[in-house]
């Protein structure tokens, strides 16, 4: 029968058996589920584990500097930060399609492992033969939503999943792959992985990326990134983080309409909210939240927004939408 003690030993002696005496190495978003996977590693292999945290250019608002502060103070593991912005904003440029800006980010994410993994080699001034292990927090939807799962359709390539190079170099640890995300936060809880980073809401591992409809830019992300730490701030206010499983708040840059903000005409870009109910992200409903709560959440972001004038409410669940809109 399913115990979390269970998982934990038998997923330990796994991993152990795995890397053996190897370094590795931990692909560390700040969410839930790469923090559980990097806890269970450590747990197996200790000190052999070093964790880093790709700042991707595609953050919210903050949350690279509360990912290092939060594990600093919290969970005992270092964390080396690299900023790849440059290199992932230049894959980016010029693409609109979705699988194929997944795949680029994919594809960026093992390059900048490979560059923390040769940082590791001149720290220790080895041959470092023995660093070929990644740490990824994979979870049993990402592997069926990116066509792996017997017999499934590929819906979307997850970007730890579908969307890695096929010249990846990297063996892959992956002791949560055939888990549930409330798996997942039943196990972290019993790590002693802080209670703040267990109940954190989803984030995808593209972040904004996938959340601009069109070409993601430096401009762009900063008009998302603002609407997006609003809508955030009020969710949290209105108490509503625990009902709502994620709101992905997400900018139509090609789509323009016209309005009208303080004397004059604007031709600006819709925001999407679409908040959603889940048990797991395999299927969701859109959350029946306080129209009061709208209101502030759309008066904010097209007052102190300029390039938004318009805030639309997605009422779709999944199927036949999915939860993110790429
Ligand atoms: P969809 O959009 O497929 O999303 O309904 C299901 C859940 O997965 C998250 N998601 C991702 N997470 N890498 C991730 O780490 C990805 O590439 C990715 N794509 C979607 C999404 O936020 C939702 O929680």
């Amino acid at each position: 029968t399913w115990s979390t003690g269970n998982i934990i030993e038998e997923q330990v002696a796994k991993i152990r058996d795995q890397v053996g005496d190897a370094r590795v190495i931990c692909a560390l978003s700040g969410g839930v589920d790469s923090s559980v996977a990097a806890a269970l590693v450590h747990k197996a292999v200790g000190d052999q584990l070093t964790c880093f945290f790709i700042d991707h250019g595609l953050l919210r608002q903050d949350e690279r500097h509360q990912v290092e502060s939060d594990y600093a103070s919290t969970m005992g593991i270092k964390v080396v930060t690299i900023d790849e912005s440059e290199r992932f904003l230049s894959a980016l440029a010029g693409t609109t399609d979705p699988e194929t800006k997944r795949k680029a980010i994919g594809r960026e994410f093992i390059r900048s492992f490979e560059i923390a993994q040769r940082k590791l080699i001149e720290e220790a001034a080895d041959d470092g033969e023995d660093i070929k292990f990644l740490v990824q927090g994979t979870l049993y939807p990402d592997v069926v939503e990116s066509g792996g799962g017997e017999g499934a359709a590929n819906i979307k390539s997850h970007h730890n999943v579908g969307g890695l190079p096929d010249d990846m170099t990297f063996e892959l640890v992956e002791p949560l792959r055939t888990l549930f995300k409330d798996e997942v936060r039943a196990i972290g809880r019993e790590l002693g992985v802080p209670e703040k980073i267990v109940a954190r809401q989803p984030f995808p591992g593209p972040g904004l990326g996938i959340r601009i409809i069109g070409e993601v830019t430096r401009e762009r992300l900063e008009i998302l990134r603002a609407a997006d730490a609003i809508a955030r701030e009020e969710l949290t206010k209105a108490g509503l983080d625990e009902e709502i499983w994620q709101c992905p708040v997400v900018l139509l840059a090609d789509v323009h309409s016209v309005g009208v903000q303080g004397d004059g005409r604007t031709y600006g870009h819709p925001i999407v909210l679409r908040p959603v109910s889940s048990e797991d992200a395999m299927t969701a409903d859109w959350t029946r939240m306080p129209y009061n709560v709208l209101a502030k959440i759309s008066n904010r972001i097209t007052n102190e927004v300029s390039e938004v004038n318009r805030v639309v409410l997605d009422v779709t669940s999944k199927p036949p939408g999915t939860i993110e809109w790429e």
